[in-house]
């Protein structure tokens, strides 16, 4: 990513950054087969469960997750640790049999979501597209 293109990511990501809750219910919406390998959600009914505490904390750790790795875009000399992070993703989530489809299924609903919440024009589309498509080559090879 050039540095402007890290801008733009950055900048719309501040604006949807605390909207954990709504956005891992996006998710779970789009794709039960995620929720369904949460222990604790599957199951369940996924408007009985946003609301809960334990709902909150997982939606907050999964966005921080993203939050961290968005900071550190734009930079050559932050590579190494955003391999780091897709590698840590990779490594935790592979006993928990999550597949690339999933993660695949993960990164369509969060760009719908981005699509409905910020003001997606042809620069900031491709910014995020890069951005997506840069860290997913990092983490499946990882996998
Ligand atoms: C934790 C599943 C994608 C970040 C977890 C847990 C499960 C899970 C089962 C453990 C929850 C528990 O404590 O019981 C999945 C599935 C995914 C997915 C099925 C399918 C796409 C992601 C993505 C991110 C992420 C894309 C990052 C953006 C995290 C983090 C934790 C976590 C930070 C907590 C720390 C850890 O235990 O590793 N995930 N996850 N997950 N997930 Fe995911």
């Amino acid at each position: 990513l050039t540095t402007e293109q890290a801008d733009l990511v950055k900048k719309t990501w501040s604006t949807v950054k605390f909207n954990e809750v709504d956005i891992l219910y996006a998710v779970f919406k789009a794709y039960p087969d995620i929720m369904a390998k949460f222990p604790q959600f599957a199951g369940k009914d996924l408007d009985s469960i946003k609301d809960s505490a334990a709902f909150a904390t997982h939606a907050t750790r999964i966005v921080s997750f993203l939050s961290e790795v968005i900071s550190l875009a734009g930079s050559d000399a932050n590579i190494p640790a955003i391999q780091n992070l897709a590698k840590e993703l990779a490594t935790s989530h592979k006993p928990r049999g999550v597949s690339k489809d999933q993660f695949t299924e993960f990164r369509t609903a969060l760009f719908t979501y981005l699509k409905a919440h910020i003001n997606f024009d042809g620069p900031t589309e491709t910014a995020w597209t890069l951005a997506l498509d840069t860290t997913y080559a990092m983490l499946f090879s990882a996998m």
